[in-house]
């Protein structure tokens, strides 16, 4: 459908995006309950302190459905609820079409694409299920579409993101030309030989639906030239490398880097509430005198937590001395466990953990603790108390773990770093660099780590936050607004 809307709305500003700020659970009584999302989003659209603005979302689960069903014209009554002050408009979206555009094509697809996950020789399979998939995923991308267009007003800026919304620019365009839109990409983005690897059409899709956009946004400069490069190779469309455009079929996207930093202001009041000293002294109680080392992440394939593993291994195997004096603290928390592949992983990293623990334990010295339930509270206290920080991602848009550890660190952080990720552009000089398919380089750099001199690692530590919050989320927000 490329009708074009008579009508137009209200809001100067709009974001949309798959998750969105808000989610809603069932209370034991059976009335709703909702809960504030995190991330850079959510402060940076909050910064803009516009009441008019609307920020488009999909219900995720039963109880978002029904709260959008329940809600007048589908915007959400958060009155009373400290969410930042912009209206949440969330799409009711068929389960059935949103689970294929949710879980068959961004993340079974485009995520795998983006971040190198196929095993090549069996997997992916562009079959008559993946058809059906694709057509769920324009379905979804034209819901969206169809709301921005009913609630933007006449100019209006709206700021698009993500994988899961890849085609929304291009479809929003053709209903709204008078619109200001931006696209942002929180991935990184494939090598034009891997990204061909998607069907012609669809590869070409993804492609000129982004191009819908004015603005076409990156975490890194990395990312951005590969989606240039995706373009002339695929599209052969006209590239500017010096400017940063893109020219296709006669309109000009810019190409914008935008490399989100961490919350520093948040994190440092956030990490000295109660609740986290209360985790904090838990955590001490259960280390002792000993080193550490932590990470944190989703239970991720592309976070790499196996090889992780793998090299503390290594590590307590080739070096015995450590023996003891160091606990791996490893949180993993529960992600997309709709996807056959991340329930496999998630076994992995327990089986894996077991083994550590079978190999190495005493009865005076646990070496690894795993937790894998969510709690961001018990995050934030293992990132005061952490003497090494693992971020070994086999690649990643930006990770802000690796940027948030050093702001809120106690005494100082060494951090590996993996080569791959986007925050190794920023953070390259006072990171332990790895090759995170290297387990071997991975647990010599953990030693490095463990062996660092405490004044060093002070001094690393405090540059490595001066660079991570070079760029805050209420600024990232700003500068893509300005710059539509
Ligand atoms: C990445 C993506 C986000 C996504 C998040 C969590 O950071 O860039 O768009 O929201 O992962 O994944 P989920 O599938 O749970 O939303």
């Amino acid at each position: 459908t490329t009708e074009r809307s008579s009508t137009t709305g209200t809001a100067p500003v709009l974001v949309a995006s798959n998750r969105g700020p808000v989610s809603f659970g069932t209370a034991d009584d059976g009335s709703l309950t909702l809960r504030r999302g995190g991330g850079g989003l959510v402060s940076g659209l909050s910064a803009i302190g516009d009441p008019n603005a609307v920020w488009v979302c999909a219900a995720l689960g039963d109880a978002d459905r029904r709260a959008a069903r329940e809600a007048p014209h589908g915007r959400l009554d958060l009155a009373g609820h400290d969410v930042g002050g912009q209206a949440v408009r969330m799409l009711d979206i068929d389960p059935e079409t949103f689970s294929r555009a949710y879980n068959g094509v961004a993340n079974s697809t485009l995520w795998f694409v983006h971040h190198l996950l196929y095993a090549t020789p069996t997997a992916p399979s562009f079959d008559a299920g993946f058809r059906t998939e694709w057509a769920a995923y324009e379905a979804y991308n034209a819901a969206f579409a169809d709301a921005l267009a009913a609630e933007a007003a006449g100019n209006a800026a709206v700021l698009v993101q993500d994988y899961h919304l890849s085609l929304a620019p291009a479809l929003l365009r053709a209903r709204r030309p008078d619109l200001r839109i931006g696209h942002f990409s929180h991935t990184p983005w494939a090598p034009p030989e891997y990204y061909r690897l998607l069907p012609d059409d669809v590869a070409r899709a993804v492609l000129t639906g982004i191009l819908g956009a004015d603005r076409a946004g990156f975490l890194t400069e990395r990312w951005a030239r590969a989606f240039a490069a995706c373009c002339e190779a695929v599209l052969g469309a006209t590239v500017d490398h010096d400017a940063l455009t893109v020219t296709h079929e006669g309109r000009t996207t810019r190409l914008g880097v935008h490399a989100l930093g961490a919350d520093a202001d948040f994190l440092r009041e956030r990490a000295h509430r109660p609740d986290v000293d209360e985790r904090l002294a838990a955590l001490r109680a259960a280390v002792g005198e000993r080193r550490t080392v932590v990470r944190v992440d989703r239970t991720e394939l592309s976070k790499n937590i196996v090889r992780g593993l793998q090299a503390y291994r290594h590590l307590l195997r080739t070096r015995p001395e450590w023996h003891d004096r160091v606990v791996h603290i490893a949180f993993a928390y529960p992600s997309r466990t709709d996807l056959a592949e991340y329930r496999a992983y998630t076994a992995a990293v327990r089986r894996l953990a077991e083994e550590i623990d079978a190999e190495f334990a005493t009865p005076g010295w646990q070496p690894l603790i795993l937790h894998v339930d969510d709690d961001f509270p018990r995050s934030l206290a293992a990132y005061r108390l952490a003497d090494v920080a693992l971020v070994n991602p086999i690649r990643d848009g930006m990770n802000l773990v690796a940027k948030e550890v050093p702001v809120v660190s106690d005494h100082g952080c060494a951090l590996v770093l993996s080569r791959e990720a986007g925050a190794h552009a920023e953070l390259a000089e006072d990171a332990l660099s790895v090759n995170p398919y290297d387990v071997i380089a991975t647990a010599d750099a953990l030693h490095a780590g463990l062996t660092m001199p405490a004044g060093e690692r002070a001094d690393r530590t405090k540059r490595l936050a001066a660079a991570a919050t070079a760029l805050p989320p209420q600024q990232w927000f700003l500068d893509q607004l300005n710059a539509l």
